[in-house]
Parts: C-alpha cells; sequence; structure tokens
C-alpha cells in the first residue's frame, strides 16, 4: 500500500480526494498497488465531510511522515507551493501537481530536484485540465522535432469570445455570465488579460523547445481590449477571435513565445473551438499537425489528469519518468516583430474612400482586402503577409489612420 498526501482541498483537491476514496479498488487494479490517501493539508475545516479525520492544517506531520510517497500540491500561487513542493522533494517524496503557476515559474528547478532525488515531478494538469497533452508530447512525440506549439489555452477567454461571436454579446455580458456558470474567478484578471495562456504556453514551449521559458519572457496581451466590431470585422473576413498562446522554433537556438488575441481563419482547425473548450496544436517534422482538444478547466477534468499522474508515480516509484527540460537562458526567447504574419488593421477616418487609395499605394492593391464603412467612418483592412515589424512600420507611416487596432491574423 502507498500512502497520499493532498495539500489543497479547494475545487481541483476536493474531486482529487472524491476520485482517489471513490474509485480506489480501481484504481489499486491500474497501479497494481493500493493508494491511500492519508492527509489533506488545508487550513480551513471541512466537517461535514466523511472524511474530516484526514485533515490536517500542520505541513510538517507530512513532510516527516516517511510513509508518505506521493505528496499532490493543488494550493495554487507560488509562494507556499513552492516552499512545500521543494521540500517534499528534497525529502525524498515525488509530487504531483496542477499549478501552472508554479511549474511557469519554478519548472526547472524542482525537475532537477525531483532527478537528483531519483523522484518524479509530474504536472499533466497545469496544461489544459483533463486534456492529456504534456505525457504524449514528452512520450509519443518524442521522435519529432518540434516546430510550433499553438493553442486556446482558456476555457474562460474562449467562452466569452464564443459568445461574441455567435451572439453578439458584448465582453461585459459575456464575463458576468461566464462568472455566473462558474467559469471565470471572481478575479477574473488572470484569464482575460492573459497570464494564465501565458503560464500554459511557458510549459509547452518548455517541454517543446528542452529549456525553461519564464512568463516575463512571453509578450502578453489579453481580450479586455476587444470589441463587438473587431468580433463582426473578423467574421466577414471569414476569421474568428481567438485569445492563442504560440510558441515557434526560429533557428535552432531561439524561440518566440506569444499570448495575443489573433484572427483566425475558418480553414485553420483551432477556428472551430468554442465555448470553454482547450485545443492545442503540435506541430512535428515526422509525425505533422497533432490536435489535442477537450475540457481545459473543471474539477472533475482537472482532478482526473491529477490522479492519473498519482498512479504513474505509483508506478514508477523507483523509476524517473522522462519530463525534464533546461534552465531558461535571458536571450532565449526573440520577438515576433521579425516573423511573417498578416495584420487586420482597424482605424477611423474621415474619408475612407481616400484612406483605401493610401493603403493600396502602401501595400499593393490586389493582396489586401478592404472594408470602407462610411457611416462609421471607418476603414478595415487585412495586409499581405510581410515581416511584422516592416508592415507596423508602414501602418504607422500612414498618417490618415487614426486609432488603429491591430491583430495578427493566423491562416
Ligand atoms: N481559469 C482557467 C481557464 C482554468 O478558464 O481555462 C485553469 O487554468
Amino acid at each position: 500500500m502507498i500512502n497520499v498526501a493532498l495539500m489543497g482541498h479547494g475545487v481541483v483537491g476536493s474531486g482529487v480526494a472524491e476520485i482517489l476514496l471513490g474509485h480506489k479498488a480501481d484504481i489499486a487494479k491500474k497501479a497494481k498497488e493500493e493508494i491511500c490517501l492519508k492527509t489533506i493539508l488545508d487550513l480551513r475545516d471541512f466537517e461535514e465531510l466523511p472524511y474530516r479525520d484526514l485533515f490536517t492544517k500542520d505541513f510538517a506531520s507530512i513532510l516527516q511522515d516517511d510513509s508518505i510517497r506521493v505528496v499532490v500540491e493543488v494550493m495554487g500561487g507560488v509562494t507556499f507551493a513552492y516552499e512545500y513542493v521543494k521540500a517534499c522533494l528534497l525529502a525524498g517524496k515525488s509530487v504531483v501537481t496542477s499549478n501552472k503557476e508554479l511549474v511557469a515559474a519554478k519548472g526547472h528547478e524542482l525537475l532537477q530536484i525531483a532527478e537528483e532525488k531519483n523522484v518524479n515531478f509530474l504536472f499533466e494538469a497545469s496544461v489544459g485540465g483533463g486534456i492529456p497533452v504534456l505525457r504524449p508530447m514528452a512520450q509519443c512525440l518524442s521522435a519529432n522535432r518540434i516546430s510550433e506549439v499553438v493553442g486556446i489555452l482558456n476555457g474562460t477567454t474562449n467562452f466569452i469570445l464564443t459568445k461574441m461571436v455567435t451572439e453578439n454579446m458584448p465582453f461585459a455580458q459575456a464575463l458576468s455570465l461566464a462568472q455566473k456558470l462558474g467559469y471565470a474567478e471572481k478575479d477574473p484578471t488572470a484569464d482575460i488579460e492573459g497570464h494564465d495562456s501565458c503560464r500554459k504556453i511557458c510549459i509547452l514551449a518548455a517541454l517543446a523547445f528542452g529549456r525553461h521559458v519564464y512568463p516575463e519572457q512571453v509578450s502578453t496581451e489579453g481580450i479586455s481590449t476587444l470589441s463587438l466590431t473587431d468580433v463582426e470585422y473578423a467574421d466577414r473576413f471569414n476569421c474568428v477571435i481567438k485569445l492563442i498562446g504560440r510558441a515557434k522554433q526560429t533557428d535552432g537556438e531561439h524561440i518566440t513565445a506569444d499570448v495575443y488575441p489573433a484572427l483566425i481563419n475558418r480553414s485553420f482547425i483551432l477556428s472551430g473551438v468554442h465555448d470553454v473548450f482547450n485545443a492545442i496544436v503540435v506541430r512535428g517534422d515526422c509525425v505533422g499537425d497533432v490536435m489535442f482538444y477537450g475540457r481545459g478547466a473543471g474539477k472533475m477534468p482537472t482532478a482526473s489528469a491529477v490522479v492519473a499522474d498519482v498512479i504513474d508515480c505509483v508506478k514508477h516509484l523507483t523509476a524517473r519518468k522522462y519530463l525534464y527540460w533546461e534552465e531558461g537562458a535571458p536571450d532565449y526567447v526573440v520577438s515576433t516583430r521579425s516573423s511573417q504574419t498578416r495584420l487586420y488593421v482597424r482605424a477611423t477616418n474621415g474619408h475612407p474612400a481616400s484612406a483605401a487609395v493610401a493603403i493600396a499605394k502602401a501595400f499593393g492593391d490586389d493582396s489586401i482586402f478592404t472594408i470602407k464603412n462610411n457611416s462609421s467612418q471607418e476603414i478595415v483592412f487585412i495586409t499581405p503577409p510581410g515581416q511584422e515589424s516592416a508592415l507596423r512600420q508602414k501602418i504607422a507611416g500612414l498618417t490618415c489612420l487614426h486609432d488603429p487596432v491591430i491583430l495578427r491574423v493566423i491562416d
């Protein structure tokens, strides 16, 4: 029998406890070992629960208990989570976490400690909730050189954008509906400003390209400034707007990594991912494109990924799993400004027809698609492909465009 401790009994933690206790016999068959949830660390009291006797408020009782071989961290945040996870790994316990903030900030260091101590540090639930993506990337796609990982990594923002596109719902109303349905947090900043997607693309990029990517290295834009107007124009260009996390290998030594709202052409598979669903496309040189799709958030989907990692730890108590990446470097992540892209531009102008002539002169009239809206005095266009910085420079040079909104386009 292997004893497990759980740190945190919030949404995901309670799901983990329910699965470990409720599926005990099935899990024992799969792990070829009985897995016993011995202790749950939480500062709150849960007197109403049938397993209330398992609770402790004392981390040291977990750390000092040599019979506990696997510890699950689902407390969130970095401060205490980092301190406790590090201490558990140093004490020779395997650790499973769903905490993307922790892995994005400290993943390399914690993986290194796990390697030195010959224990496992697994975090499948940190990206894509219940979607198996990290293990398949590290294991099933390991024969490939991965050139790109791009995905819709946040369920809350995808729900909001879906409502804006399909029901013409303004951003604020869609956000409040997401909160009412329990998708968005009371403070939705991390979701709508892109920080949650940023942490996830850091983890995916580290795994895909073998080197730690820190959140500060990822240029991150959210969706809070998007308007229904852009959503409507995107539709007229046969596109939908999605919040994208994207990491690309550039020259073998560097990568780009960004989070931004983009116009996605309806011919690209990510355009069909709606509501709270997440999808991650991984581009390998041998396999081509592979997409991982499913519920990226929620109590039981996320807990299912955590418990699967616990079972994996129990099955590999004396062997290391395959997850590892090197330390990051300050100049490792470079700007996308030298990459090729097309840009969507919406700007006000007193004379859309004459602005169209200036735009055609700057970009060539065959390859740009322009909408002139005389009633709102707006002009909207998509540039031909080009180096992003050069395209932006040309746009800045068009003095006829006032307050342009600029978004990248993915075909
Ligand atoms: N708040 C996240 C989302 C789930 O909406 O996708 C946890 O990462």
